[in-house]
């Protein structure tokens, strides 16, 4: 008889039922429901050779916190009123990727951490009160889920929804991610209606698991979740990965910053908005990556004042022109809410001395926290005690200094040029060459 093949729209791998709940494949896989909102919002279904609770009561217990994972509890405080520049972390053994999560800023809905894993996991993790975005700074691996594995390496975005099982199999050498937490909600894809959906990304740039690595296997499965501040492990007779199918839109998957194709004025600057890449609640991710330079407008960041997010900003890769050579690849910025900031002596004298680059030859990963925001010990204890003083060139050059000739020179000026207006000399137009 001819086969035919119908394809619904949701994604599936593997053996799935026909429908969830319903069918005679009931009765020989468990199906297990991944349901966000209570059951009304975003869900996936896998298939279990076995059902996913057969743990080992005598086996599961909380942990302690502290003990487990020591800098992803460090305390908080409130952060204001000065700059951090926070070092780049020191791989500490035998630290895997969340035994050494080191918390740095977090808010209410929303957290950033760091982690350089030097030891393999030898447990499956569950975050029961964050959806995790990784940054891969550093390293490569397979990320290994209840949906199918994932290869990653540097430059890629990996978003674990909330509660998914998982496990990192970092592949050799360093190894180094930034991870936010979002404890409200999934990120969601930023665009606006003015640019569309394929800038600066598209969703085709999402890669979600393909291919089932299904697990009959006995032995003894440890599963250590965290809710709050709150770990705790249970262990099962049956690996973890034993499904044969799923359906769903609830998954996880990768995105890789190269995937970026950054908005770019020539006469204008692009503010952070037109850079972000993921809004969660109480927080936004841009990437700003490799771009041509501004060829008429302000060409370096403006002074600015951010007066409801205090701002972090990963250094990935490349020369940070900007920041006038305060940082290094891994280096993080922290600048808080309605401090302000801009272009460092050394960025803006090139401004002013019109030696624009062609070209921005950098990658740096921003996410903004909606105040109230506080910052850890731990990450104070990265912080370098001079950041601060990297714009002394404000106090220090002549051409930034005090001149009681400058109200005069700036209101002379400002006749000339305050009302100017573009060129703007079409080629072939009547007015080319005059
Ligand atoms: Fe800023």
């Amino acid at each position: 008889m001819e086969k035919f093949e119908y394809f619904s729209g949701i994604p599936e791998v593997g053996i799935v039922p026909r429908a969830p709940h319903a069918g005679p494949l009931m009765r020989h896989v468990y199906e297990q429901e991944h349901g966000r909102g209570g059951f009304a919002g975003k869900v996936s279904h896998t298939y279990h050779l076995y059902p996913p609770t057969n743990w080992l009561p005598e086996e599961s217990r909380l942990l302690d916190g502290a003990g487990f994972a020591p800098h992803w509890e460090s305390p908080l405080r409130p952060v204001g009123g000065v700059h951090h520049a926070l070092g780049v972390l020191e791989p500490e053994a035998p630290r895997d990727v969340y035994r050494g999560m080191g918390r740095l800023i977090a808010n209410a809905t929303a957290a950033m951490n760091v982690t350089a894993p030097v030891a393999p996991m030898d447990y499956f993790f569950e975050h029961h009160s964050a959806t995790l975005v990784f940054f891969v700074h550093e390293g490569s691996g397979t990320l290994e889920t209840t949906f199918g594995p994932i290869a990653y390496r540097k430059g890629d975005f990996l978003i674990i929804p909330k509660g998914i099982t998982h496990r990192f199999e970092c592949d050799q050498g360093p190894q180094y991610y930034w991870a936010y937490e979002s404890f409200a909600g999934d990120p969601e894809k930023a665009e606006a209606v003015t640019t569309g959906q394929f800038l600066t990304h598209s969703r085709r740039d999402y890669k979600f698991p393909r291919s089932l690595d299904s697990r009959n296997e006995a032995g003894r499965f440890e599963i250590v979740s965290k809710t709050d501040g709150t770990y705790a492990r249970r262990v099962h007779p049956t690996h973890p990965f034993d499904a044969v199918g799923w359906r769903g839109t609830y998954l996880p998957y990768k995105f890789a910053v190269e995937d970026v194709r950054p908005l770019v004025a020539d006469r204008s600057h692009v503010p952070p908005s037109g850079h972000t890449v993921f809004l969660l609640p109480g927080c936004y991710i841009c990437v700003f990556t490799v771009r041509s330079a501004e060829k008429e407008g302000l060409w370096v960041p403006f002074f600015h004042k951010n007066l409801d997010y205090c701002e972090t900003l990963g250094y990935h890769a490349g020369r940070f022109f900007s920041r006038g050579g305060v940082f290094s690849e891994g280096m993080i910025s922290v600048h808080p809410v309605g401090l302000p900031h801009g272009p460092h002596p050394k960025a803006l004298a090139a401004l002013l001395d019109d030696k624009r680059p062609q070209v921005f030859e950098e990658v740096g990963i921003m996410a903004d926290f909606a105040n109230p925001a506080t910052i850890s010990d731990f990450a104070l204890g990265l912080a370098q005690p001079d950041y601060m003083a990297s714009w002394s060139g404000y106090t220090m050059e002549p051409r930034f200094l005090h001149d009681p000739g400058r109200l005069a020179k700036v209101l002379r000026l400002a006749e000339r040029l305050a009302d100017a207006r573009d060129k703007l000399r079409p080629a072939g137009s009547e007015d080319e060459g005059h």
